[in-house]
This record gives structure tokens, C-alpha cells and sequence, in this order.
């Protein structure tokens, strides 16, 4: 089913510099939500922060109850079995066959027997498209290959939570699209809550349920994607869109001359707001809202041209 992560006023720094501050999102159970922001801004501290490997200097994680701020290593230990993890770089092991990359969380943490630790493997592999490949090893596989091996060992103690960094880094278009659509149907298939990190534009426009963006140390903005794709919020706006008018410059923020300069320009239209990505069966997700539904229910007009089946990819961004 997934759980839900409630986050309450979250700070963190490393000595002096300030990392985030005043973050507070729900990220609700069993939905796709994807986590933006330049390269940077933290989203990697983020995501460590909720598994407890990074302490928060101020604030609340809620999981099922428990804050894990604060809690005791044992509860720590505890929650940490309900999410799965995948790292930006697969933190395979080299030495070890993809076979046993996969089965070693169920050999570290379960008292599983050989043969059930293969039928749980397999399934696994199946899943990411991996079968045939298990016997060899991290480096003689493609990045692409490396990241379903990765995701394959987060899926095998069944995560209620699946956190996932930047799985598009170092991945062409084509192989970001393919594993984009392997994380649509993995959330349409296990239910699970899936927080992806990214600054891929086009996988947090068509993915997600909902979308957040980190910016200049705070939480720009958390919400339904039809929420971010319409608002008119300058730098979610210039961020969503790929725009070049706006608060953010080539390095992170503009010089305040720049930005008087622009704050008469026209900014350009909001592009339409594209289908979501669904499953290949064809068949809604649980969380998946009707397009339009979110603009509809707020009053919202959303961009000429939004939820158009067969938006080419040039449309889409
Ligand atoms: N363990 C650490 N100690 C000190 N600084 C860190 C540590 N981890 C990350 N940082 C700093 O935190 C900032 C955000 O890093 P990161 O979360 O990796 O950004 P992103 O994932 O958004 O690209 C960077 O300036 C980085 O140098
Ligand atoms: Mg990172």
C-alpha cells in the first residue's frame, strides 16, 4: 500500500553552510512524487535525511508513527525496512554477480533459504527486465543495466517506501524514457510510495503524481503536478519549463541587475501540461488522477493545448 512521509520544518546544515531550511511536505502513501532542484541543492542530502543516514538539525520526519529525527537506532532500524533504495550511482558491488548484488539484502537482513532467496531474486529480475543477466558482474553491464540491477535489490525486501536518486543521470533519452516506464508500472504493480530525485524536466513533467522543487535553500514549492505545470510562481515557472526568463541564471541565481532588468519582459506562455506517463497495460494506477482533474477542482485554466493524447516529444519538452 505504502506509507506516508510527513516532514515538518526540516533544517540542515554541514558546519556553517546551510543546506535546506523550513522544509515541511506531506509525500503521500502509495503515490509517484518526484523531488527537482538544481544540481546542489541538497536533493541527495534529502533523501538521506529520510532514511535517517543524515541527521536533520532541526525538524520532523513522520513514518508510521515515528519521528525519525529523534527516534532510538532501534526504532531507526526498524523503519529503515520499509524503504528500498535506489543510489545515484546503483552502489552495486563490483565484485559480486548481479545475482548476488540482489539477493544480498535478503541474506543480510532475512533468514530466507537458498531456494527462496532465488525465487525471490528472479521474480525481482523479472520485474526490471533483468532475467539472463544474472551472472554477470556490475561492470560489464551499461548504466542503464546497472540502474534495474540497483532497483532490483531495492524491490527485494518489498519496500513500502522506494526512494530513488537522479535514475536518469548518465542515461541517454531513450533509456531515461524506458526506465521512467518501468517506474510507472513498478508503482501500478507494488503500490508502494515513490520519491524520485531528479533535474530532468521532461521525467518530472509526465511521472510524477506530485512534484516538489528545492531552490535557493528552501522548498520552492510540494504539490500535484497540475498544480506546479500551471502555476505562474517565477521560479517554479521558469524551472518547470526550461525557461530562460526568470529568477535562476546560469549560475543558480541572477545578479540583481539582470533581474530588473527582466522584471518588465513578457514571460513567455506556459507550454501545455502533457499527459501523465501510464503504466503499459494500459490500466490506471491506483493514485493516477484524470488529467485536468486537479485545474478543474481549483478553478484552474490550464495551458492551450494541456492532456492532448500523442503530444509529440518536442511538445512535451
Ligand atoms: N556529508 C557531507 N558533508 C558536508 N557537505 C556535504 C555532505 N553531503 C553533501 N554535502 C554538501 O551539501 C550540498 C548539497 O549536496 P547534494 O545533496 O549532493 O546535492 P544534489 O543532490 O542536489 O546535487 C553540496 O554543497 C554538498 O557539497
Ligand atoms: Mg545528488
Amino acid at each position: 500500500m505504502g506509507v506516508e512521509i510527513e516532514v515538518n520544518n526540516l533544517t540542515k546544515s554541514f558546519g556553517k553552510q546551510l543546506i535546506w531550511g523550513g522544509v515541511t511536505l506531506t509525500i503521500p502513501a502509495g503515490e509517484i512524487s518526484v523531488m527537482l532542484g538544481p544540481s546542489g541543492t541538497g536533493k541527495s542530502v534529502f533523501l538521506k535525511a529520510l532514511i535517517g543516514l543524515l541527521k536533520p538539525d532541526e525538524g520532523e520526519i513522520i513514518i508510521e508513527g515515528v519521528d525519525i529525527a529523534s527516534c532510538s537506532e532501534k526504532q531507526l532500524y526498524e523503519i529503515r525496512k520499509l524503504f528500498g533504495v535506489l543510489f545515484q550511482d546503483g552502489a552495486m558491488f563490483g565484485s559480486m554477480n548481479l545475482y548476488d548484488n540482489v539477493a544480498f539484502p535478503l541474506r543480510e537482513h532475512t533468514k530466507k533459504s537458498e531456494s527462496d532467496i532465488k525465487r525471490i531474486v528472479m521474480e525481482k529480475m523479472d520485474m526490471v527486465g533483468l532475467i539472463g543477466a544474472e551472472d554477470k558482474l556490475p561492470g560489464e553491464i551499461s548504466g542503464g543495466m546497472r540502474k534495474r540491477a540497483g532497483l532490483a535489490r531495492a524491490l527485494v525486501l518489498d519496500p513500502e517506501i522506494l526512494l530513488i536518486d537522479e535514475p536518469d543521470s548518465g542515461l541517454d533519452p531513450v533509456r531515461t524514457a524506458f526506465i521512467n516506464q518501468l517506474f510507472v508500472d513498478l508503482n501500478a504493480q507494488i503500490d508502494a510510495t515513490f520519491l524520485i530525485v531528479t533535474h530532468d524536466i521532461n521525467t518530472a513533467r509526465t511521472v510524477p503524481d506530485n512534484i516538489g522543487l528545492l531552490y535557493h535553500k528552501h522548498l520552492a514549492m510540494f504539490g500535484p503536478r497540475e498544480m506546479l505545470l500551471s502555476s505562474e510562481e517565477p521560479v517554479v515557472r521558469q524551472f518547470l519549463n526550461a525557461q530562460t526568463v526568470g529568477p535562476i541564471g546560469m549560475s543558480e541565481e541572477k545578479d540583481a541587475n539582470d533581474l530588473e532588468a527582466e522584471k518588465d519582459m513578457d514571460m513567455p506562455p506556459l507550454p501545455p501540461i502533457p499527459m501523465q506517463l501510464e503504466p503499459s497495460n494500459g490500466v490506471p494506477r491506483r493514485s493516477q488522477r484524470p488529467p485536468g482533474g486537479w485545474c478543474r477542482d481549483n478553478g484552474v485554466t490550464p495551458p492551450p493545448g494541456s492532456f492532448q493524447e500523442n503530444m509529440s516529444m518536442a511538445t512535451k519538452l
